[in-house]
């Protein structure tokens, strides 16, 4: 591409000469999580040739690359990058060798370590259905095409992280407590994030709880109703976990924004993960309360796995990571214009016809199918997004150099 800067304006409208700099930290980590990542950093650099900004990438090891490393799946300085930054992109970690329930370090500690120490709080999974893959989802067809939730799940407290937590040797045996603790501060600040974000869609939530059985739900769902007033416009509910799991399958388009505890949220997310007929199409965002220069400080990640039985294959899907660049754009760093142009350009290459293997396996083969791996894909993305940006640019608009 020819990149001289010679017009006023960038198709973002930033004027050209004042281009941002973003500082992001990298992080591939485990199996398939380098090669989706370096995907998604390859659309986010295309992104800053077309909308005039830079990007200061930062790469560090977490997960089991830096337990092979350093001995630690997370070293504190590469925790001290992360807070500096302006957000994180993540690719998966978590490694077959280091599953056995007694291994002292575990990759997945790391992530758990990440979320606490830099106060992420709500974890938010968007589950949209693309029109592709409508019919490949196990739910009905008719169920699940105009599904569009968002859960918002907390994630710094609950069972995750309650003290004590244990197993004790008694005379009469083993004995085993995890806490699930929170505090009002906790529960209140995701409740007003959902309703935020439910007053910048469809204006329903439904809040989950298991309010007939536990008391910390019970605070949840008091507090719930003590924030609502503040929120007039959004529609509230409440529903109970265990009623909510079977709604999720048989009426799962009735749900906008979806907010609940840490464990709810861990399952009901993976539940309606399958609404949308393939893993490797959902992203993430994990949000702090600390703002940045730009936006609110976050960490993106696809919410599929490492998947070490297909890595180094070059034949994973890496959209769900692409998508998660654009939510760290819109999130993190205040650019709409380009979150929607990177989801404009996905939803381009899977018109055109571009599926990576668990595509195929998931919508089968057409005529106009082409087979690409992960870094095809990355391409693809990118090509439509020049393409794209292109379109809405005056014919006058020459590229803007980037970094
Ligand atoms: C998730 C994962 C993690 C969790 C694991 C890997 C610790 O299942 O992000 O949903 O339980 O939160
Ligand atoms: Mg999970």
């Amino acid at each position: 591409m020819s990149d001289q800067a010679s017009s006023q304006t960038t198709p973002g409208g930033v004027p050209a000469g004042e281009s941002p700099t973003y500082r992001l930290v990298v992080v591939g980590g485990d199996g398939i999580g380098p090669e989706v990542i370096t995907g998604g950093v390859r659309v986010i650099e295309a992104a800053s040739r077309i909308f005039g900004f830079s990007v200061d990438w930062t790469q560090i090891l977490v997960g089991g690359v830096a337990i092979d490393a350093f001995g630690t799946g997370l070293r504190d300085e590469d925790l001290a990058i992360c807070a500096a930054s302006d957000a994180v992109y993540f690719g998966a970690i978590g490694d077959p060798k280091y599953s056995d329930p007694k291994a002292k370090v575990r990759p997945e500690q790391a992530l758990l370590k990440l979320r606490k120490e830099l106060g992420l709080y709500a974890n938010l999974r968007p589950v949209t259905v693309q029109p592709i893959l409508a019919a490949s989802s196990p739910v009905r067809e008719s169920l699940v095409k105009d599904v569009d939730l968002l859960i918002v799940r907390e994630l710094t407290g609950g069972l995750y992280f309650g003290k004590p937590s244990e197993t004790r040797y008694t005379s009469s045996g083993r004995e085993v407590v995890d806490t699930l603790s929170y505090t009002e501060h906790e529960i209140r600040r995701v409740v007003k994030l959902g309703f935020e974000l439910a007053r910048g869609r469809r204006k329903k939530l439904t809040s989950v709880d298991k309010a007939n059985v536990l008391e910390s739900s019970r605070l949840w769902r008091t507090i719930v109703e003590e924030v609502a007033p503040e929120y007039p416009d959004v529609q509230l509910e409440h529903r109970l976990v265990d009623a909510c799991a079977m709604s999720l399958v048989t009426r799962p388009a009735q749900f906008d924004v979806m907010v609940m505890e840490n464990l709810f949220g861990d399952i009901l997310s993976d539940e309606a993960s399958v609404l949308a007929g393939s893993l490797g199409m959902l992203p993430s965002a994990s949000l702090g309360e600390r703002r940045t220069a730009h936006g609110v400080f976050g960490l993106y990640e696809p919410i599929h796995g490492s998947a070490p039985d297909i890595a180094g294959q070059n034949i994973a899907n890496p959209l769900a990571t692409i998508l998660s660049g654009a939510m760290l754009m819109r999130m993190s760093l205040g650019r709409a214009d380009v979150a929607d142009a990177i989801e404009a350009a996905v939803a381009a290459t899977l018109a055109e016809g571009y599926r990576t293997p668990d595509l195929i396996a998931a919508v089968g083969e057409q005529p106009d199918t082409k087979k690409v791996g992960t870094q095809e894909m990355a391409d693809a993305v990118v090509s439509a997004l020049i393409a794209g940006s292109s379109l809405v640019v005056p014919s006058r608009h020459t590229w803007v150099a980037g970094t």
